[in-house]
């Protein structure tokens, strides 16, 4: 069995500067995370810099497709020339906002692994499915259209993000419990198919993780660390809430 380790993800989204890089990564190299697996995901054109500062870095969306007339895209293969190791696949912005089916995101998933990055899965509902009682079959899709078309194996190498997309940017954090419970879901879902896998998988919460509330959620048995939206633009909230993830696995 793969020892799980804490792992806290920062997405820039369309945010962030040269300038922030500098600050982010000073912020990191001058602390003592040794524990944690720190990763930032910037805008495309600050990932050179990111990677020459470093910290370990990830692009925060990927092509499904290898080459060819695909306007604005970029294939996984040259994310990973740069130095780049991880990868967002499925944030709940690019399914709303960018209508990427549970189909396409499992392509980029499997077209992440091809190049030799390591894929995090972001999966999530929104308000109106929880309230309605779906979160389960929802987060369960999202992870069976990957398991489908790649076998379970395929999630050995990579990473969960549970974030539910009322929580995201909204400041309405998801309670430790209720996380919990949906990371319990997914591990224990992915245990039925491959044990060992499940209790090797890195499952990340995110949806307005701060410096206040990254303590009590990190300290949940299935929540490995956090995904980090706007937080992960400060770089003392978010040198806290790295430091808040020591010791949490
Ligand atoms: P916020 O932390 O800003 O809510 O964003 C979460 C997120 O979408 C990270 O991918």
């Amino acid at each position: 069995m793969a020892a799980r380790k804490a792992m806290v993800a920062g997405n820039w989204k369309m945010n962030g500067s040269l300038e922030l890089v500098e600050k982010l990564s000073d912020a990191i190299n001058n602390a003592e995370f040794s524990e944690v697996k720190i990763v930032l995901f910037p805008p495309f054109p600050l990932i050179p810099a990111m990677i020459a500062s470093g910290v370990n870095t990830g692009a925060q969306t990927v092509s499904e497709h290898t080459s060819g007339a695909f306007t604005g895209e970029v294939d996984a293969e040259l994310i990973k020339q740069l130095g780049a190791n991880y990868v967002l696949v499925g944030h709940s912005e690019r399914r709303s906002v960018y209508k990427e089916s549970n189909d396409v995101v499992a392509a980029k998933f499997a077209r992440a692994q091809q190049a030799g990055l390591t894929p995090i899965l972001c999966v999530g509902e929104s308000e109106t499915e929880r309230e309605n009682g779906q979160t389960e079959q929802v987060v369960a899709a999202q992870i069976d259209a990957v398991i489908n078309k790649l076998g379970v194996a395929a999630l050995e190498d990579s990473v969960i993000a549970y974030e539910p997309v009322w929580a995201i940017g909204t400041g309405k954090t998801a309670s430790p419990e209720q996380a919990q419970t949906v990371h319990k879901f997914i591990r224990d879902k992915i245990a039925s198919l491959e044990g060992n896998l499940a209790q090797g998988l890195t499952i990340l919460y995110g949806g307005s993780v701060n410096e206040k509330n990254s303590e009590l959620l990190f300290a949940q048995t299935d929540i490995d660390g956090g995904l980090i939206g706007g937080a992960s633009l400060k770089a003392e909230s978010f040198a806290a809430i790295c430091n808040s993830a020591k010791g949490t696995v």
